[in-house]
């Protein structure tokens, strides 16, 4: 068996919000997908969870987490479990708390995509396995950690650098923020009026950037994107929100990343990214998703290797 870095500096359980993560978590987090990436690509296998299985509760539908997930673990030698919320007990009246005793009983780790952030905590508190938050309301983790190795691959450093996130202040701007704060990656935020990132996430990232020179800003002015190195969106209406789509789109439509707003940067050589699924003509345009500046595929790629780290690091023991 391969000797692996052990990329915590205190035993975790679980990986609910990247709000706990220490620095040196989250760098280790990177240095193995790194790891692990490469020794894929070089046909190495890496059968770290050997006989170990992931439970996967999806509450709301994937196509990236789903697949990611289960890649991975059959990567790292291990099995997955997709379990749809309308096929368990849990879709019936089960409690969390008692799914969470019953699934730690048979599985090695529960991943799973919810609606209420509660229900991820509920799962954490209930569970003896690890469990880690494949998205809830409140934070999507394995995607920033996803996102943030894509930026430090094309942009070869993660301090320093500005990310300019367009959009909704929503689960995917809640973890980004964390990242950054923690990364040494300042954060700026525009939004329209009253859809900014919760105020608690903003507080405590301007906290955690002070350690690492990481700035925070929220804007409801485009402008605000000047200097960035990375410009980030996501849908308009998250999965829940399919009531408020079409007043969605009408209060956004200034915030759509075209490349007018790519130019507003000043910067040629700024990023593109989106955490997918793209509503191509709302959040963003065929010409910038399609551009050389764009990352998007990167981003979907790295799902699976900072997944494996993630899951190594908290299931490998
Ligand atoms: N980015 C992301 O989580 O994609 P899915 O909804 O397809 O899993
Ligand atoms: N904010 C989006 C992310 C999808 C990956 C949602 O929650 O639907």
């Amino acid at each position: 068996m391969p000797t692996i870095t052990k990329p915590t500096t205190k035993t975790r359980k679980d990986l609910t919000s990247l709000s706990d993560v220490t620095t040196a978590e989250l760098q280790g987090w990177l240095d193995l997908a790194l790891k692990l990436k490469a020794e894929k690509k070089a046909g190495k296998a890496h059968s770290h969870l050997a006989g170990k299985n992931l439970a996967m509760i999806f509450q709301k539908s994937s196509t990236r987490t789903r697949v990611s997930f289960e890649i991975a673990m059959r990567q790292l030698g291990g099995g997955a479990l997709f379990l749809s919320n309308n096929d368990m007990q849990l879709g019936r009246g089960e409690t969390i708390s008692d799914t969470a005793q019953v699934l730690s009983r048979y599985c090695d780790g529960i991943m799973a995509r919810v609606f209420a952030h509660s229900d991820i905590t509920t799962l954490a508190k209930y569970a003896s396995v690890p469990v880690i938050n494949g998205l809830s309301d409140y934070s999507h983790p394995c995607q920033a950690v996803a996102d943030y190795q894509t930026i430090l691959e094309h942009k070869k450093k993660l301090k320093g650098l500005t990310l300019a996130y367009v959009g909704d202040g929503n689960n995917v701007a809640h973890s980004l923020l964390f990242g950054g704060a923690k990364l040494g990656v300042s954060v700026t935020i525009v939004c329209p009026q009253g859809y900014e990132p919760q105020k608690s996430v903003v507080d405590q990232c301007v906290v955690d950037g002070k350690e690492t020179g990481a700035r925070v800003l929220v804007s409801n002015d485009t402008a605000a994107v000047k200097g960035a190195d990375v410009i980030y969106t996501d849908v308009w209406a998250s999965m829940g929100q399919e009531k408020e789509h079409a007043e969605r789109l009408r209060i956004f439509k200034d915030y759509q990343i075209n490349a007018g707003l790519m130019a507003k940067t000043g910067k040629k050589d700024a990023l593109f990214m989106h955490c997918l699924p793209a509503h191509r003509g709302e959040e963003v345009t065929d010409e910038v998703v399609d551009s050389p500046n764009s990352v998007v595929f990167d981003e979907a790629e790295n799902r699976l290797h900072a997944q494996k780290a993630i899951l190594v690091s908290l299931m490998g023991r």
